[in-house]
């Protein structure tokens, strides 16, 4: 366990202001409020305090001081996470370090096709700046104007890009990291290639802050997509969506960016959270796809997205389409899938996924899941989308509009075992995206090998003896006596 020694919470606030100044450290409960609440709202807590360091000695100042008070810290970027991790857990024993005062961009590489950024900044102000430059950071999400670059890389953060670019880990070049003892490491490369034995970087991406806290990043750059086509397409199911990607995949050589799968009430959702949106096609259709094809240079994106869609009509796997015919255009097509997950939270707390298949049996999952819980919970909703292309859907469950808090946990945790058997029935994944937090560590910890588990308490051991990073997160873990 956790050493935790025995002073008040007003002798540890003391203790923290007088050891890293007033201007890093905040103690009123009304200005932690934002900080111990996750994005939907389903969770509020407290903390000792929540730290906000100007620099990377701040921080390693913060974690020395944190081992002599025998305080353990939440990390924290723009706590837009959807599992929890950035959201403490153990009010009297834990502080927030709050990563938003450091988002400097520390360079922007047009030559080399990289930057430096600090782990603080918002990924639209970084992607930005960056396209200031001519250049494109691919990572791309719903949360952009909020999440952290950070956040992203402890969460090895997906969205919408990932089937061209990968996730975030493959955009890693190399990381500055403060350890549990409050030992800097700089290993902020922008070499592509460097086998130089372990790629210890990899170790904390996806770590959620449980081997060490990320202060800056350098990653790959790409150059700016000058030519954007983007379609939203009507199907007649998930099957034909997944038979056109297949296809584009093969038609459009690497030059498809975004294939994102909707259901019907996805427009419904959205138009409940932006209410200015209209219905962007004529016809009612089973299946949604909105698809980008993107290039830059000599390529010509708009004959190929004209001719792939030909061919795709004319043999009845896309119903009808809408092709934007200005930037502006494509962006409020996107309104609708970014919506939805505003439109999902304003119904209240409900069941969210982030689920992977092997791509062949997605469809098959996603029907066979979908009608265990039409069986099991007709008054509930499902709602199955996303970047079906990676074999990763959202699968989630909405509960009956007027439904009480206590009515809601009862059908959060139903929809998740009838979800969570159909998935393990299909060898999938709990976690495609989102990470594990708080939220999924029953689920992870049961599904853990103990060879796996044995590891990863290992690597715990090794690099957080005292379980000061992020406990909690991930796993429940004992200290070594
Ligand atoms: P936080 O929520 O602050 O933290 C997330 C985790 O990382 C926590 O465990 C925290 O302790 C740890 N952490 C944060 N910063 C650091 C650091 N500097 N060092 C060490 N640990 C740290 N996710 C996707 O993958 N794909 C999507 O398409 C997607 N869409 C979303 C859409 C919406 C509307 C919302 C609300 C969320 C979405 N998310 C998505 C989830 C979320 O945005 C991502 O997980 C994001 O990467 C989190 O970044 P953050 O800065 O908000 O991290
Ligand atoms: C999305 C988030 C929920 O894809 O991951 O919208
Ligand atoms: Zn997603």
């Amino acid at each position: 366990m956790l050493k935790v020694h025995a002073q008040s919470r007003e002798e540890l606030q003391a203790s923290l202001k007088a050891g890293l100044g007033e201007g890093l450290v905040l103690t009123d409960a009304a200005e932690m409020v934002r900080y111990c609440r996750d994005w939907h709202g389903d969770v509020s807590s407290s903390a000792v305090a929540v730290i906000r360091p100007r620099n990377v000695e701040d921080v390693a100042a913060t974690v020395r001081l944190c081992a002599e008070l025998g305080l353990a810290i939440v990390p924290q970027g723009g706590n837009t996470g959807l599992v929890l991790g950035g959201v403490p857990d153990a009010p009297d024993h834990q502080i927030v370090l709050s990563l938003e005062r450091m988002n400097a961009i520390r360079a922007i590489d047009t030559d080399d096709f990289s930057a430096v950024v600090e782990a603080g900044c918002i990924l639209s102000e970084f992607k930005d700046a960056v396209q200031e430059k001519g250049m494109f950071f691919p990572l791309s999400l719903g949360a952009q104007g909020s999440c952290r670059i950070g956040g992203n890389v402890s969460t090895n953060a997906g969205g919408i890009n990932v089937l061209r670019y990968g996730m975030t880990r493959e955009l890693v070049l190399g990381l500055e990291v403060v350890l549990a003892d409050g030992t800097i490491w700089n290993g902020l490369s922008t070499l592509r290639k460097d086998n130089r034995g372990i790629d210890l970087k990899q170790l904390f991406i996806g770590a959620e802050g449980t081997l060490g806290i990320i202060t800056a990043v350098s990653v790959k750059l790409y150059p700016n997509p000058e030519h954007v086509e983007t379609a939203l397409l009507g199907l007649n199911s998930l099957d034909d969506a997944i038979k056109l990607y297949r296809r584009a995949r093969r038609e459009c050589c690497d030059l498809m960016s975004a294939f994102e799968f909707m259901p019907p009430v996805a427009f419904t959702l959205a138009m409940e959270a932006i209410p200015d949106l209209k219905m962007p096609i004529a016809g009612d259709y089973a299946a949604y796809v909105l698809m980008e094809i993107s290039g830059s240079g000599l390529v010509d994106t708009s004959d190929l997205m004209s001719r792939f869609l030909e061919g795709v009509m004319e043999d009845g796997l896309v119903l009808d389409g809408v092709i934007a015919s200005s930037r502006a255009q494509a962006q409020s097509l996107w309104m609708f899938r970014e919506g939805m997950n505003e439109g999902q939270a304003l119904r209240g707390a409900h069941m969210r996924t982030d689920i992977s298949v092997p791509l062949s049996r997605l469809a098959e999952f996603v029907a066979e899941a979908e009608a265990e819980l039409a069986k099991d919970l007709p008054e509930c909703l499902a709602v199955s989308y996303g970047h079906v292309g990676d074999g990763n859907v959202h699968l989630n469950v909405l509960p009956p509009n007027g439904s009480t808090r206590e009515e809601r946990d009862h059908y959060i945790y139903k929809a998740k075992v009838i979800v969570n058997a159909v998935l393990d029935r299909y060898a999938g994944s709990i976690s495609a995206e989102h990470g594990i937090g708080r939220l999924k560590r029953g689920d992870f910890e049961s599904r853990l090998g103990p060879v796996q588990r044995e590891m990863i308490e290992r690597l715990k051991a090794a690099f957080d003896p005292e379980l000061r990073m992020n406990p909690g997160c991930q796993l429940a873990l004992q200290a070594a006596s």
